[in-house]
C-alpha cells in the first residue's frame, strides 16, 4: 500500500478546489481536481483513484449523489465528504452512506494530515484482511492450495476416508501432491497425533528394503548386530505412507498383504509375530492395473489397496488454480529481495495457464523459484518466467492476436478495447521474440524505453487495482 495517495478533488468553487489540492501536494499526496461531480465520474473512468474529496452542496449532482455513483463504479475509491460548518446531521448522513471519513470547513493542513494518515492506515489494513481472506479460503487442507472442481473433489475424499482405517491409494502423475495429500489424511485422522512414517520403495536399496520395511532380529544377517524396528513398527499408532508402492518387489508385496490383512508381521531373522496398528497410505505414479496384467505387482495387493483411491488431476487440468498456487507460491517462498511481486501480468498469467507443467505443482514451484530471483519489480511479466514455460506456454496460445471478439457485446469501452488490442500485439511480440523485450520492442519497431513504458501503466493499474 503506498503512502502517497491518489486524490481527486472535487468542489463547484475553484479557490477551495485550489486551497485543498495544494494541501494535499504538501502532504505529499498527488491530487487532481474536478469542478462537478459529472467531471469527477469522467476522471474516475478514465484513471484510478484511491481517494475522492467532493464537497456536499454543489449544483446539479450533489456531494451524496456522487458518493453513492462512486461506491457503485469504484468501489475501491474511499470517498471524504466535505461538509459546511456546523452541519452535524450531513456528517452523519455522509457516514451512513458509506463515506470513509467528513471534513468540516475550514479545516488546516495539520486537521487534513491527521485524517489522511488514518484513511492510508484504514486502506493498508483492508487490503491486509482481503489478503488473509484469500489466503484463508485457498489454504484449508494442510497446504493443499487451489479451489478448482476437481480438487474439491479431493478435499471431499480426504475428509471422507480420514477417519478410515482402511488402506488408501493416491494415484496422480509426478509433483501433483500426492505425498501432501498422504499426510492431510494423516492429520485429519484420530492418528494426527500418533507418528506419520514415509517409505520410498523405489529409494530403498533392494536387500534392504525387507528390513526396513519390517525390522529385524539381532544376528539376522551380517551387520546386524542388535534388534532393529522397521517403518511399520515405528508407524505404529499412526500412518505409514508406502511411496511408490508400484516399486515394491513382489516377494516384499506378499508380507505387505499380510499385514495389511490381519495386521502382523515378522522381522527378517525371526519367528514372532509382531501385531502393529497402523494405517497404510500408498502411492504410484503408474497405473498400477496394468502393472498387474503385467505380472509386475499382485492383484491381491492391488484389490486391497484400491478400496479407497484418491486420483490427483495433472495441474493442467485445474484451470485458475494455476494462478492462484502461483500467487501462493510468490508469497511463501523464500524471496531473494526485500521486496516480493505481489501479482503476475495478465501476458505471464496466460502463459502460465497454457504451459502444460508436465511436472505439475513441483514444476510450477520451481518457475517461480526462478522468478523471484528475476523479479525487480511488483509483477511477474512474461520475462521473468523461465525461457521454457514463455516458448511453450506462449505457443500454445491462439496464433493470430488481431482478434477480438465483439460478438455478443451490447456496449464496449473504446479505452479497454485500445488497450486490450495493444496487450495482445505487446504479448504477440514477446511471443515471437521469446519473452526478449529488446527484440519485442524491435519487432513493433519501437524503442525497449517505449515498450517498457507501455508495460508500466499494466504493472501500475494492477496494483492499484489490489
Ligand atoms: N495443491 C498444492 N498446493 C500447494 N503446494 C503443492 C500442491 N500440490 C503440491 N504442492 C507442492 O509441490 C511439491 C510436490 O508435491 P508432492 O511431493 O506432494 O508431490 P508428489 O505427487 O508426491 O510427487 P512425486 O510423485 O514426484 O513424489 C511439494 O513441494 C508440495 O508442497
Ligand atoms: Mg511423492
Amino acid at each position: 500500500m503506498p503512502a502517497s495517495l491518489k486524490v481527486l478533488v472535487v468542489d463547484d468553487d475553484r479557490l477551495n478546489r485550489l486551497c485543498l489540492t495544494s494541501m494535499l501536494k504538501e502532504a505529499g499526496h498527488q491530487a487532481d481536481a474536478c469542478d462537478s461531480a459529472m467531471a469527477a465520474l469522467e476522471a474516475m473512468d478514465r484513471a484510478p483513484f484511491d481517494l475522492l474529496f467532493t464537497d456536499v452542496r454543489m449544483p446539479g449532482m450533489d456531494g451524496l449523489q456522487l458518493l453513492a455513483e462512486t461506491k457503485a463504479r469504484h468501489p475501491s475509491v474511499d470517498v471524504v465528504l466535505i461538509t459546511a460548518y456546523g452541519s452535524v446531521e450531513a456528517a452523519v448522513e455522509a457516514m451512513r452512506a458509506g463515506a470513509a471519513d467528513y471534513l468540516t470547513k475550514p479545516f488546516e493542513l495539520p486537521e487534513l494530515a491527521f485524517r489522511l494518515s488514518r484513511l492510508i492506515e484504514l486502506r493498508a489494513a483492508r487490503s491486509e484482511v482481503n489478503n488473509l481472506r484469500a489466503l484463508l479460503g485457498h489454504h484449508c487442507h494442510c497446504g493443499i492450495v487451489g479451489n478448482s472442481t476437481a480438487i474439491q473433489r479431493v478435499y471431499q475424499r480426504i475428509h471422507a476416508f480420514a477417519d478410515n482405517d482402511a488402506p488408501v491409494l493416491i494415484t496422480g502423475e509426478t509433483g501433483t501432491g500426492k505425498e501432501l495429500v498422504a499426510r492431510a489424511l494423516h492429520v485429519h485422522s484420530h492418528r494426527g497425533k500418533q507418528p506419520f512414517v514415509a517409505v520410498g520403495c523405489g529409494t530403498i536399496p533392494r536387500e534392504l528394503a525387507e528390513s526396513e520395511l519390517f525390522g529385524h532380529e539381532r544376528g539376522a544377517f551380517t551387520g546386524a548386530t542388535q534388534r532393529r524396528k522397521g517403518s511399520f513398527e515405528r508407524a505404529d499408532g499412526g500412518t505409514l505412507l508406502l511411496d511408490d508402492i508400484d516399486d515394491l518387489p513382489l516377494d516384499l508385496q506378499v508380507k505387505l498383504l499380510r499385514v495389511l490383512q490381519d495386521g502382523t508381521l515378522s522381522r527378517v531373522g525371526g519367528d514372532e509375530e509382531v501385531k502393529v496398528n497402523v494405517r497404510v497410505v500408498a502411492t504410484s505414479k503408474i497405473d498400477l492395473e496394468q502393472a498387474v496384467a503385467a505380472g509386475r505387482f499382485r492383484d491381491d495387493v492391488f484389490y486391497r489397496l484400491r478400496g479407497l483411491e484418491i486420483s490427483l488431476p495433472p495441474l493442467r487440468e485445474r484451470g485458475d488454480d494455476i494462478l492462484i498456487i502461483a500467487q501462493h507460491f510468490l508469497r511463501s517462498l523464500p524471496s531473494p529481495r526485500q521486496t516480493r511481486p505481489c501479482s503476475i501480468s495478465a501476458p505471464a498469467a496466460r502463459a502460465l495457464k497454457a504451459y502444460p507443467w508436465r511436472g505439475n505443482v513441483r514444476e510450477l514451484k520451481r518457475a517461480l523459484e526462478t522468478s523471484l530471483v528475476l523479479c525487480r519489480s511488483e509483477e511477474i511479466l512474461l520475462e521473468h518466467l523461465p525461457d521454457y514455460v514463455v516458448r511453450q506456454g506462449v505457443s500454445a496460445l491462439p496464433q493470430s492476436p488481431f482478434c477480438i471478439n465483439l460478438e455478443g457485446r451490447e456496449e464496449v469501452k473504446l479505452k479497454e478495447l485500445v488497450s486490450q488490442f495493444e496487450d495482445e500485439i505487446i504479448e504477440w511480440a514477446l511471443k515471437k521474440a521469446d519473452g526478449q523485450q529488446a527484440r519485442a520492442a524491435e519487432l513493433l519497431g519501437l524503442p525497449r524505453t517505449t515498450l517498457q513504458s507501455r508495460l508500466l501503466p499494466r504493472r501500475q493499474g494492477a496494483a492499484s487495482s489490489t
